[in-house]
């Protein structure tokens, strides 16, 4: 299956300018031959112009975050739809920097809900902390996540979700997951999805992994079918190692 690379920008850059230079050289760099679908969320206020720039070329769009509903009295949020109508195709969601402020299972699986609804593909992000991890909850902690973000969501549904596992002590420290304990869990998500909703969705649902990924590792989790693709954050902004991931798929 086609696998699929997505940059998460995250609150950078800081200038319409160096997010347009950047959208440039993504576009002039894809498309050269790599199988992957490389997706970029930028932030929201560069959106509108990655659109135009996209326009005709391979590249994808998302969001970083969405609101809860779809329009209304929510001030400063940005709804599925607003999103779906500058061209996005997919939203990420529960990422763990949210989760930091606040956002909690509940919360995401409402989101999520609303996501589908508007016609978008949520990029659902799960993972546990250090603490975590060395408390050896990281299972428990998985399940309970995908449990609660899946909650009253059909089978068919659960079938248009991307999940990442994106372990927070491996983002943006440099210490990527191991292969084998990243496939480990991977091989858990899937276990549970097949329980909630079915083997062959279980089997088929996209994952992708996040947390330190650069050219040098990408491999290690790519060259597997347990994985659907990555997430990656920081090597993302340096656009030549992101279009470099792009094409070991
Ligand atoms: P890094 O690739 O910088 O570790 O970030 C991962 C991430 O949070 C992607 O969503």
């Amino acid at each position: 299956m086609k696998k699929i690379i997505v940059a998460n920008w995250k609150c950078n850059p800081q200038t319409l300018r160096e997010a347009q230079k950047m959208f440039l050289e993504l576009k002039q760099g894809i498309g050269r031959g790599e199988k992957a679908e490389a997706v970029v969320c930028p932030p929201f206020v560069y959106l509108a112009r990655a659109a135009e720039i996209f326009k005709g070329s391979k590249i994808k769009l998302g969001g970083q975050n969405c609101a809860l509903t779809e329009g209304g009295p929510y001030t400063g949020e940005i709804s599925a739809v607003m999103l779906k109508n500058l061209g996005a195709k997919y939203v990420i969601l529960g990422h763990s920097e949210r989760r930091a402020i606040g956002e909690d299972n509940v919360l995401i699986n409402q989101k999520i809900k609303n996501v589908l609804k508007g016609g978008l593909t949520p990029i659902v992000c799960l993972g546990e902390t250090a603490q975590q991890k060395q408390n050896n909850e990281t299972f428990l902690i998985l399940e309970q996540q995908v449990r609660e973000v899946l909650q009253k969501i059909t089978s068919t549904q659960v079938g248009k979700i991307i999940l990442a596992y994106e372990p927070i002590w491996a983002i943006g420290g440099g210490q990527s997951c191991p292969a084998d304990f990243a496939l480990t869990v991977a091989l858990f998500i899937r276990k549970i999805i097949s329980q909630i909703a079915n083997p062959t969705i279980a089997r088929r649902v996209s994952l992708l992994y996040g947390g330190s990924v650069d050219s040098a590792n990408a491999e290690d989790y790519l060259k597997t079918e347990i994985f659907s693709g990555l997430l990656v954050g920081g090597a993302s902004l340096k656009i030549k190692e992101f279009l470099k991931i792009a094409s070991l798929t």
